[in-house]
Formats: C-alpha cells, sequence, structure tokens
C-alpha cells in the first residue's frame, strides 16, 4: 500500500485529501481536522470571478489558519481568462501552495448555464481552462476534480482525466458519481479504476463513500488509486484523520471518542468558528454541524433541537446537563448519512448544450456566478 503521494511539488502523507465542502471547509473546520492527521485541506469553493474581482468577502475566505503550511483553495470557473487571473491572485496575494478546480458543482443554477459538472463536456473549453491556469501557476500544483459526467449517456470523465493530464494538472480526483446522480446510492468505484488506467502520468485520486480506513483502504486496491479525496465522512468527525493516518501508518486504531469527548470537540468547533466569523455567524454556522456530532448517540430529541437554537459556545455545554457523557461513539455512527444524501434528479444544461460538445461556451455572466455544491 503507497503511503505517500505526491501532488506537483508537494508531499501528501497519508494520501488523504480533505473534499472541499461548501460552507464547512473553512479554516476553523481545516483547523480542527489537522488536529487530528496530516494530509492535504482544500478550502471550501470560491468563485474565480470574485477572486478577480478582490471582492472582499471572498478574499476573507482565501485566508489561511497560522498552522495551514500547506495552502489550498478551490475554485470555481467558466473561463480561462478568470481562472488564469484567479490563480496569478493568490499565488500573489495569498502565497497558496495548490489550486484545485471544481468541475463537480451538480447543482441546477450552475449546471444550467453550463457551469460546474457538466463544463467538461464542452472538453475544449474545459481543456482551455485547466491550461490557462497551469500556465499562470507556475510551479504552485493545479489539481482538478469532477464527476463521472453528466449522466449515464453523457459520460466525460475519462476524456476529462486526460485532457487534464496533457494540460499540465498535477493530479485529478474522480467523485464516482455522475452529476444525475448527486449524491444517492453508491459512488462507482470501478470508474476510479478505469480512470487510473486511462491516466498514467499524474496520480488519480478516489471519491465517494470513504466513511473509515477500511473504505480507503479498500479503495485504493480495488481501483490502484494513489489517494483517497474525503468528504461526508468527516462530518461531525474530525478524527477520522487520525483513523486514516494511524491506518495508513499500520498503527492499532485508536478508539474513537467518548460522547464527553465530542461535546469537548464541539466546543472547540465553535469557538473556533467564533474566533473567525463573530458570535452571530459562528454560532448560526456551527449549528448545521451538530446534529452531525451526535449521529448515533443516545441524547434525546430535546438536545439535539436545543442545539440549533443556541446563541453562545457556553449553550453547547448547558444543553448536555444531565445526558449520559460516557457513551461510546456507536460503531454503526461511522457510516450513517451525513451531509448530502439527495438525488437522483435529471440535469438541467442550457438549451442545445448537448448538441455541440465542441463549443467554446458558456462565456456568459450568469455562468461564472459561483454557488456553494461539489
Ligand atoms: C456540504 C457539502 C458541500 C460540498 N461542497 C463542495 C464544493 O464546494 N466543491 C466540491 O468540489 N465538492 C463539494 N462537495 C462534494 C464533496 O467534495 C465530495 O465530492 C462528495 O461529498 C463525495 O465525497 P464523500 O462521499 O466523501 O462525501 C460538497 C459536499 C457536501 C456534502
Amino acid at each position: 500500500m503507497p503511503d505517500g503521494l505526491k501532488i506537483g511539488n508537494l508531499a501528501i502523507s497519508p494520501p488523504v485529501v480533505l473534499a472541499p465542502m461548501a460552507g464547512v471547509t473553512n479554516v476553523p473546520f481545516r483547523e480542527l481536522c489537522r488536529r487530528f492527521g496530516a494530509g492535504l485541506y482544500v478550502s471550501e469553493m470560491l468563485g474565480a470571478r470574485a477572486i478577480v474581482e478582490e471582492d472582499e468577502r471572498t478574499l476573507h475566505l482565501a485566508s489561511f489558519g497560522p498552522n495551514e503550511s500547506t495552502k489550498s483553495i478551490q475554485l470555481y470557473a467558466t473561463d480561462p481568462a478568470a481562472a488564469a487571473g484567479a490563480v496569478e491572485r493568490l499565488i500573489d496575494l495569498k502565497g497558496v501552495h495548490h489550486v484545485d478546480f471544481n468541475f463537480g458543482c451538480p447543482a441546477p443554477k450552475v449546471t444550467r448555464h453550463g457551469g460546474g459538472a457538466v463544463l467538461p463536456y464542452r472538453h475544449r473549453l474545459y481543456g482551455e481552462i485547466v491550461s490557462a491556469a497551469v500556465k499562470a501557476a507556475g510551479a504552485v500544483p493545479i489539481t482538478v476534480k469532477f464527476r463521472m459526467g453528466i449522466d449515464d449517456d453523457h459520460l466525460t470523465y475519462i476524456q476529462a482525466g486526460r485532457i487534464a493530464e496533457d494540460a499540465g494538472a498535477a493530479a485529478v480526483a474522480l467523485h464516482a458519481r455522475t452529476a444525475e446522480q448527486l449524491y444517492s446510492g453508491q459512488a462507482r468505484w470501478p470508474a476510479i479504476g478505469e480512470l487510473k488506467q486511462a491516466v498514467t502520468t499524474i496520480p488519480v485520486l478516489g471519491n465517494g463513500d470513504v466513511f473509515e480506513y477500511a473504505d480507503a483502504e479498500k479503495m485504493m486496491a480495488e481501483t490502484g488509486c494513489d489517494g483517497v479525496v474525503v468528504g461526508r465522512g468527516c462530518l461531525g468527525r474530525p478524527w477520522l484523520f487520525r483513523e486514516l493516518a494511524e491506518g495508513f501508518a499500520g498503527l492499532p486504531m485508536s478508539r474513537p471518542p467518548h460522547l464527553a469527548e465530542v461535546v469537548k470537540i464541539m466546543v472547540e468547533h465553535a469557538q473556533l468558528l467564533v474566533d473567525w466569523f463573530d458570535e452571530h455567524r459562528g454560532i448560526r454556522s456551527f449549528r448545521k454541524h451538530t446534529s452531525w456530532y451526535l449521529k448515533g448517540y443516545t441524547v434525546g430529541r430535546d438536545v439535539r433541537t436545543g442545539l440549533h437554537a443556541i446563541e453562545t459556545v457556553d449553550d453547547i455545554r448547558a444543553m448536555f446537563d444531565g445526558i449520559d457523557l460516557a457513551q461510546p461513539f456507536p460503531a454503526e455512527a461511522a457510516s450513517m448519512p451525513r451531509g448530502h444524501t439527495h438525488g437522483p434528479r435529471p440535469v438541467k444544461v442550457p438549451y442545445g448544450y448537448l448538441e455541440d460538445p465542441e463549443a467554446m461556451g458558456p462565456l456568459n455572466a450568469a455562468a461564472a456566478v459561483a454557488v456553494s455544491g461539489g
């Protein structure tokens, strides 16, 4: 089992990447995950246009914590000039070490303008975007993350992988579902194996349904991929990175935390968010994490609903008065659904989009507007 991964000039060991997740993988969450294990921790998705225009809010989101030695950003772009301009600015203004491009977003407001997961179908445009980003990046590695395609009749992943490789990308990552599938069913790992066969000179990362070290090991063994990208499995379980690090190092696995330790981690996470945003925004952004942290624990409905209404960090501790904090982590909770599970749903594409895979559009402003999601 390989224990290292090279993305351009970056050595990533263990071969684990925190998946970009909008509204989740901000500085506080990355900081928390980093405490448990090494790997590459990618920011949430930011719009290339907004970076080029030096939008203040977006630049704030493109910041890093003091312990982030590898500064990694994910961008959403629909045209080569914005992709290149954003990469240049991120290097100049933020000193980033890695930029990932999101071609996997299935949100209708993105795909209906030809962006996100449907963009690789217009393979010339896609290639130009990757190529422009690579040229602008110099020695900074550019990676590309995509899905299998629009739907089973319009699969693009093999072509998207080869184009990215030819354009000079440093690695590709496949979320092994189509845009139509969204998050439903199981990720189709054999597609990762096929991509690995097709893309031979740069690392191929597998993504989809890695919830435990055993999944990572199995995905790598079955597909030959060079590393794993982990998304929903770490929602409410940042210690998953410790398990992955231990597993890849061949060490015995630490036991998952008891509820008391989970509450402590929740408090830390909330405090980091409050320090990063402010109390109002930090606490509101933390509320969605509470149900992920409590998956499988017996805490009762009052605690769960109460946590969705907290106003301060201290409210978190108060919610657990009278609850049995010695409860161990329920083993079955590891693979319980966290975050998105929806789909399938037909994919919205612009009128006439499928008839012309050679076209160089979309180039309109609506397509460039980034929204959350992957
Ligand atoms: C809440 C949430 C937000 C996401 N946001 C993004 C995003 O901004 N960029 C992206 O490439 N993927 C995004 N994704 C997709 C994940 O990166 C990942 O590809 C997907 O969840 C499958 O991996 P998993 O099974 O390990 O979760 C998001 C997923 C979730 C659950």
